[in-house]
């Protein structure tokens, strides 16, 4: 784990702790000699004839303790008395302890250098048991943990790993750092409310029930998007929040029904302030939780030039292996799939795995095509870049359909070189950006072409305004219908809504999606065009975001803002790939959490009082 902040172990607080001198993690070589008191887990424990050694755990660490039933001959001072070293002898995993000694620098040899602690150990005295401990499911401390869901039930008792200890406080330091760096640049930390109406991100609502109104219902906030506007109406100027936001929507490993974001709104700026700002939130991180400087602005692409590279909106750029098009290639060639894929309309494209053609049998070439068949590619086309009689040229069952000088512009194209593998997909660009950005994924971590360490974070600017749901035949607001409309395309709003670029952005870190914003609309006449042109007439906005667009008529300043998803950096920093392990409290990808058992049944009263009933088919 990262963190040059990770000082925690050597508290520096001055607040007394009645029942201990010391924490786990903070005797050195320095103390030699003191008598001090030590509390909190039995970590592990050893009976090595008669002598007794444990790890004690607390939240800063370990040290050792030995109960030597002989100390009291051997070294003054240090009298174990036998009913003290009988306690000890008794002593069980997760057992929770008082332990007092004398700290003594261990012998030569037996000096742990991978524990903060590991100059010294405690030679105990004095033993009190504060609390017993049945057998636990598992041990936090065990090098092979059990399944997630044991771990979810006995939360508590995962909570003592230090793994997630540490990241427990790495969440916390980010906070901290947040509300230091927006408190340096003015902004107020607002709470928005928790029981509200529906707002506009597009998920589905979690709903709570009104005991006084009867038949109605508050929405908890997708994200407080309509109260920080209309704070910005308000006059607040700048505003942020680390704000709990909920969505019932599909829960995927970066995804849970609840998650918090640094939630950030500000007034009299456009574009330019905002990407600084983050920019110079996203530095500190760095430098205040990793101890590594970024340099600043941070990278930026437009959403088009996104995926033309790398076929995504969400590109990891820790490595190259970009996307690129032999459309006009594969027209002219002889390889079916390839020309009659361009002859309808679609495109072939492909990238260039660097000296990847020796470790991709054909049983994993066939792993990889049912790979992409996820994303819906039909097929993936392969080709061995070879030299063979002073020629570069391509091996597959395939390459007959190339002519010589087809094969040398598709080599060119890709910058290709012998020992090389070329793998590329045919069909309409939708499919093919989304099976190409997945397997470039895939063969960056396979082929280990980036370090996991690395921060690559950049802005993707300008995505479409509008996207077409083609199954309800209608636009849709791509980000949410209160992105402003980019100055140059706001003609084509009516003629050609799918070319109308918003005023948006998004924040892209080691390929998640890190934060999105946008510039505002603060006109309500453009306002209401956005509305009618993704099919809310007058009526229905004025139903579901009346008190907005009201707002907007009282003297709206021009106004953007953005959110970060504190989980998901969190998960960047620490290096992990599930958000689970970065919550403390986590639900299950079926949004229970299985240590409380929630959701879980109520009473019939409680559903009478809130004039509620359910058609739930009975269990
Ligand atoms: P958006 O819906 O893109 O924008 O959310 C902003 C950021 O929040 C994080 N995020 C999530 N994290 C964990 N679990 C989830 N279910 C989840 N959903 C989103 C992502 C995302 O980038 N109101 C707008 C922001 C704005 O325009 O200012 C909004 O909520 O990192
Ligand atoms: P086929 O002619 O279907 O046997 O396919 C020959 C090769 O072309 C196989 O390696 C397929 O995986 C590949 N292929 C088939 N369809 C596509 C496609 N749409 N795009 C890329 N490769 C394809």
């Amino acid at each position: 784990m990262p963190g040059p902040s990770s000082t925690s172990s050597r508290s520096t607080s001055t607040l007394s702790t009645s029942l201990r001198t010391h924490t786990c993690g903070e005797l050195r070589e320095e103390h030699v000699g003191q008598t001090v008191t030590l509390c909190g887990w039995v970590a592990k424990y050893r009976d090595h004839g008669g002598v007794v050694f444990i790890d004690l755990r607390d939240r800063y660490g370990l040290t050792q303790l030995v109960f030597d039933p002989d100390a009291g001959e051997k070294l003054s001072g240090d009298g174990l008395n036998a009913a003290t070293h009988e306690l000890a002898r008794g002593l069980r995993g997760e057992d929770v302890v008082k332990v007092t000694g004398t700290v003594h620098a261990r012998g030569e040899g037996l000096v742990n250098p991978k524990l903060s602690t590991g100059a010294i150990e405690m030679r105990a005295s004095g033993l009190t048991v504060l609390n017993k401990a049945v057998t636990p499911p598992f041990e936090p401390g065990a090098d092979q943990l059990p399944g997630e869901e044991l771990r979810l039930k006995y939360r508590y008792l995962d909570l003592r790993r230090p793994a997630l200890q540490k990241i427990m406080e790495l969440r916390h330091r980010l906070s901290k750092v947040t509300r230091d760096y927006f408190d340096e640049h003015g902004f107020l930390e607002v709470e928005t409310p928790i029981l509200g109406r529906s707002t506009p991100e597009g998920a589905r609502d979690y709903l709570v029930p009104s005991r006084v109104h009867p038949g109605e219902f508050y929405a908890l906030p997708q994200s407080p998007q309509l109260y920080k506007q209309i704070l910005m109406v308000g006059g607040t100027d700048r505003y942020f929040q680390i704000a709990r936001c909920f969505r019932d929507e599909d829960l995927r490993s970066d995804r849970q029904p609840e998650f918090s974001q640094i939630d950030i709104e500000m007034s009299f700026v456009g574009r330019e302030d905002v990407l600084n700002a983050i920019d110079g939130l996203i530095a500190a991180f760095s430098t205040e939780l990793l101890g590594k400087e970024i340099s600043l602005p941070l990278p930026r692409l437009t959403h088009a030039e996104a995926l033309d590279r790398f076929g995504s909106d969400k590109p990891d750029t820790r490595f190259g292996l970009e996307l690129k098009d032999i459309s006009d290639v594969a027209a002219a060639c002889e390889f079916g799939v390839f020309n009659k894929t361009t002859a309808s309309g679609g495109k072939v494209r492909g990238l260039c795995a660097p000296d990847a053609a020796a470790k991709y049998s054909r049983k994993d070439l066939d792993g990889l095509t049912a790979f992409v068949g996820e994303w819906g590619a039909r097929g993936l086309a392969w080709f061995r870049v070879i030299e063979e009689d002073g020629a570069v040229k391509l091996q597959a069952p395939t390459a007959k359909f190339f002519t010589a000088e087809q094969q040398t512009q598709i080599i060119e194209r890709l910058s290709a070189k012998p020992g090389d593998l070329l793998l590329f997909v045919a069909d309409k660009p939708s499919v093919v950006n989304a099976a190409l950005a997945n397997l470039r994924n895939r063969l960056g971590k396979e082929l280990e072409l980036y370090d996991p360490a690395e921060l690559a974070a950049l802005w993707v600017l300008e995505f479409p305004l509008v996207t077409r749901n083609e199954e309800e035949n209608r636009w849709e607001a791509e980000h949410h219908p209160f992105c402003a409309v980019h100055p140059d395309d706001e003609e084509k709003l009516k003629s050609d809504p799918g070319a109308v670029r918003a005023e948006s952005y998004d924040l892209v870190c080691n390929g998640y999606e890190a934060a999105s914003g946008s510039v505002r609309i603060h006109d309500p006449g453009v306002q209401q065009a956005v509305f009618d042109l993704i099919g809310m007439d007058a009526e229905e906005a004025e139903r579901r975001f009346g008190f907005l667009l009201d707002a907007l008529k009282y003297g709206a300043p021009p106004h953007a803002g953005i959110a970060l998803g504190l989980d998901r950096w969190v998960m960047i920093l620490a290096q992990l790939d599930n958000i689970r392990d970065v919550i403390a409290f986590p639900k299950t990808q079926k949004a229970a959490d299985l240590m409380t058992g929630a959701p879980g049944e109520v009473d019939g009263k409680q559903l009478e009082e809130l004039h509620i009933r359910t058609v739930a088919p009975p269990k």
